[in-house]
């Protein structure tokens, strides 16, 4: 027999929120309800400071948040909004770009984008279709619709948040209404976003309601808030159990096999996902950095530098923050020139820029001009079926040549040449629900992937082989020389004499006079790439995001068609992890 609601449908809460409370109480029991209603009332009055809006919406409003993401930040940033949004009444619906059209924002009142750029300027991967749809001729009106958008995306790149700023653009050219200025927020965003997310609801509140805007303290929202929601997790200090290189001593390239012990850390991964790992400075750069503003010998900032501010990357924006703050004629001259100040911060670091134009500073006005160290996403390269309470990584040190200097990245230089075993990695698990194994083992899969996108197959390969019986699974695998950088070479052999692995081609680019790489086996192997995919085969792409994945993807497009890649892409049977 069905149950009666107990609320009312004019109820003060979202359709599903009515559905989900009336569910709870229908079936609670008299002791139950009576804690309850004492409950609520306790937690009324000691959130009694919380600023909310004096009334609530006389019908809710409806609000569409619509997120662009690649690695899961502006998703994590959308699910907050929903949590803030419905608290305050408004009907909301969430939507991944990737499974969205344009036309899907019309008869809502309001539209969020939250939207993150990545590649040179481009959309994220799964949301390329929205993103063409909307900017096409063919895009319908938006009139009558209010919008805001949060870009986020890192400073260090030339086209700082493009996406953000061209559909801020676009929605406008549409006819919606900005309601506020677009908010473009850099790897540090979870504060910026926070109040932009509450100011954006308080705006809209307003708007409906007909009051003037209350500004809410997201610090203090209890629960699910916007506040709590987007603080990180404190990062769990891992002891290196191991620590070796995978690449010959001739090998051009170095990368390491590292083992970190996740013992009481609590944390459960899957095939497919990262970690997030705090990087520390190099000693020698914080105390050439202290040296060129005349702080030496200032133990206290070199700590701060060492772990808690990006002293390497210089954007151009750092150039003009440190014109404005210095007010060097030179400095001023060159920040003003927007070519030349490009031009400059190319292949540089900002010790270039300091040596280049030495002033003393103060330790504060060096921290404020430095921003966040930004943490480092590894793949993990294992699988907790296999290894238990740990996680294995494989990194490569970048290392080049620039501006007369030799240069190492802060992580990769760090975890590679000074980390040994016995140290501790401070790890964050970064879930990547997008890049995960098929639920069904016996499903093909097709892994593309070249130097360090190894990794992810690793702990695919693993994963497999705890399980047991799985369909075909074929590797491609790229690098430069056969006997110096064939990483994990023994395990791959055993897995393709198991059976775990049922196919495996490489391309090792420097062995012979004209180079050769992933992209060349899938063209010469074409017949066998359409019969797996006619077998209902995933196809993952991991590693570099620069020229090897730009070539693949032409080279599957070119075999498969544009159609076809893109209807893989939407059903989610064409995966990328890039970088
Ligand atoms: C989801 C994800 C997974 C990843 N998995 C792995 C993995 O499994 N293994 C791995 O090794 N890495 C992986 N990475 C990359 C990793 O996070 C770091 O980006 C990489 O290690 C470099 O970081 P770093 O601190 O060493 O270098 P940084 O100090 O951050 O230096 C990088 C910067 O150096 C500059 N630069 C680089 N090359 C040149 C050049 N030739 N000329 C001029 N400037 C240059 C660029 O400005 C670049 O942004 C992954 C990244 C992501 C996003
Ligand atoms: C390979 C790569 C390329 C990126 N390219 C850009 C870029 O061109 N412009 C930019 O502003 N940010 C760029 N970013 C930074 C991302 O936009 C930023 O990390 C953002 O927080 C990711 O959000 P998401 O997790 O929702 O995808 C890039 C990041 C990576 C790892």
């Amino acid at each position: 027999m069905t149950k009666l609601a107990v609320l009312p449908r004019t109820a003060p809460f979202a359709e599903q929120d009515i559905a989900a409370l009336d569910r709870v109480i229908r079936d609670a029991s008299a002791p139950q309800r009576a804690w309850l209603s004492g409950f609520l009332a306790g937690l009324d009055a000691s959130e009694s400071t919380v600023a909310t809006p004096a009334s609530p919406p006389a019908a809710a409003p409806t609000l569409t948040i619509l997120y662009l993401t690649e690695s899961g930040n502006s998703e994590r940033l959308a699910e907050s909004a929903r949590a803030a949004a419905r608290k305050r009444g408004f009907k909301v619906q969430v939507l991944d770009a990737a499974d969205a059209t344009p036309e899907a924002l019309i008869g809502t009142s309001a539209v969020f984008v939250i939207a993150a750029t990545w590649g040179e300027g481009e959309p994220p991967q799964r949301a390329t279709t929205f993103y063409q749809a909307v900017m096409a001729d063919a895009a319908p009106t938006l009139e009558g619709i209010d919008f805001a958008v949060l870009a986020l995306g890192d400073s260090a790149y030339a086209q700082f948040c493009e996406v953000g700023k061209r559909l801020d653009a676009r929605l406008a050219e549409l006819g919606a209404h900005r309601l506020a200025d677009r908010l473009d927020c850099d790897l540090d965003y979870e504060t910026p976003a926070k109040s932009f997310i509450g100011d954006i609801l308080s705006r809209l509140t307003a708007k409906h309601d007909g009051s003037s805007v209350i500004h809410v303290d997201f610090h203090r929202l209890p629960g699910d808030s916007v506040g709590t929601a987007l603080d990180r997790p404190t990062p769990f200090p891992a002891e290196i159990t191991a620590h070796h290189p995978l690449t010959s001593s001739r090998s051009t390239t170095e990368t390491v096999h590292v083992e970190i012990d996740l013992t009481d850390s609590g944390i459960r991964y899957e095939p497919g996902d990262s970690l997030t790992v705090t990087p520390r400075n190099d000693p020698a750069m914080v105390e050439a950095v202290l040296r060129s503003v005349g702080l030496d010998h200032d133990d206290d900032t070199a700590r701060a530098l060492t772990t808690e501010r990006d002293i390497t990357t210089l954007s151009s924006k750092l150039v003009t923050d440190y014109a404005a703050l210095t007010c060097d004629p030179a400095l001023i001259a060159l920040s003003i020139d927007e070519t030349e100040r490009h031009a400059f911060v190319q292949g540089r670091q900002l010790i270039d820029l300091l040596e280049r134009f030495p002033q003393k500073l103060q330790a504060s006005q060096l921290t404020t001009l430095l921003r966040k160290l930004p943490p480092r996403h590894y793949s993990i390269s294992s699988s907790q079926q296999l290894v238990g309470d740990a996680a294995h990584l494989t990194i490569a040190t970048l290392e080049y040549e620039s501006a007369g200097r030799t240069r190492l990245g802060v992580a990769s230089g760090d975890i590679a040449r000074r980390r040994r075993r016995g140290d501790v990695l401070d790890i964050i698990l970064r879930t990547n629900t997008s890049f995960r194994l098929p639920e069904d083992p016996a499903v093909p899969i097709i892994m593309i992937g070249a130097g360090t996108g190894i990794a992810p197959y690793r702990a695919f390969l693993q994963h497999r082989e705890a399980g047991g019986q799985c369909g075909a699974s074929w590797l491609i695998f790229g690098h430069r020389h056969f006997l110096h950088d064939f990483l994990y070479q023994l395990e791959i052999q055993e897995w393709l004499k198991s059976g775990v692995l049922t196919d495996l081609d490489l391309a090792f680019s420097r062995d012979q006079p004209k180079r050769r790489y992933v992209q060349h086996v899938l063209r010469e192997r074409a017949d066998k790439l359409n019969a797996m995919i006619a077998d209902g085969a995933i196809i993952y792409l991991c590693g570099n995001a620069g020229a090897m994945a730009r070539d693949v993807e032409a080279t599957l497009t070119e075999i498969i068609g544009a159609d076809e890649l893109r209807t893989l892409n939407s059903t989610r049977r064409y995966r990328k992890d890039v970088y």
